[in-house]
């Protein structure tokens, strides 16, 4: 596992799109497992400004997002499917068609699942799935517990996962209660991950994943059987980490 600790928000933000961007460039059919939440933004921000300067297309590259809210609609401002329009996919060359989200709004949850399994089984492995961590240890929407599931599945989000995602909203009555995530096993078979962690809230969590037990009870600490993952952290996030 490769650890890296950054002075700097921009630092790492610029680490963290070079390696993306760095993929695409050498590998323009690139297939991409893509996070949401406040820990991303800034590195899609600079994949953008890569973009713009004409250097990546993303006109080959298939996409496919970890996890989405159920019960909002697709166009409700906090839905996933708008945060990635927002933050990356209306300001790049990625065709529409290639770009997959789940949808939490499918009359049948179950089939779409089983729907987001099979699209993902045809793409292949991922290449690269970035990933965020919860304060619970959390990967995707993969709560901790007795068990963790493979494949896409209906999840209920944690009490504490929903009030971390309030400030999002208006309030946390707002927040839903339930989302559809990619399983851990799709996420381990990725050919490499890329997890990155802000904020001192998060120094504790990321380092028991990262050094304790394997559990389920810790989700994200089953990144430590994988053997390409690259953390990025910064100085507050990393403060554990010599
Ligand atoms: P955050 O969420 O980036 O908004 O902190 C990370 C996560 O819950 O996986």
């Amino acid at each position: 596992m490769n650890i890296l600790k950054f002075r700097s928000d921009e630092e790492l933000n610029e680490a963290g799109a070079s390696i993306i961007t760095g993929l695409v460039q050498t590998n323009p059919k690139a297939v991409l497992g893509l996070a949401t939440g406040g820990t991303p933004v800034g590195i899609y921000r600079r994949i953008v400004e890569t973009y713009r300067k004409g250097m990546v297309s993303f006109k080959s590259v298939t996409t496919f997002n970890l996890d989405e809210y159920v019960g909002i609609p697709k166009d409700h401002p906090e839905s996933y499917h708008s945060y990635m329009k927002r933050h990356l996919f209306d300001h790049v060359d990625l065709q529409p068609e290639n770009t997959h989200i789940p949808d939490g709004n499918a009359p049948d949850l179950e089939a779409e699942c089983a729907r987001y399994d099979r699209l993902l089984e045809k793409a292949g492995r991922i290449d690269l799935q970035l990933l965020g961590i919860g304060h619970n240890g959390h990967i995707g929407f993969n709560e901790p517990g007795g068990a963790l599931c493979g494949g896409t599945h209906v999840v209920r989000l944690r009490e504490e996962t929903r009030q971390a995602n309030a400030r999002f909203f208006n309030s946390i009555d707002e927040v839903p209660t339930h989302a559809l995530t990619m399983g851990v096993g799709t996420i381990l078979k990725a050919k490499m991950i890329l997890l990155v962690v802000r904020g001192a809230d998060k120094a504790e969590i990321v380092h028991r994943a990262l050094t304790g037990p394997i559990t389920t009870e810790c989700p994200a600490s089953l990144l430590q059987t994988h053997a390409n993952v690259v953390v990025l952290l910064d100085s507050e996030s990393g403060r554990l980490f010599p």
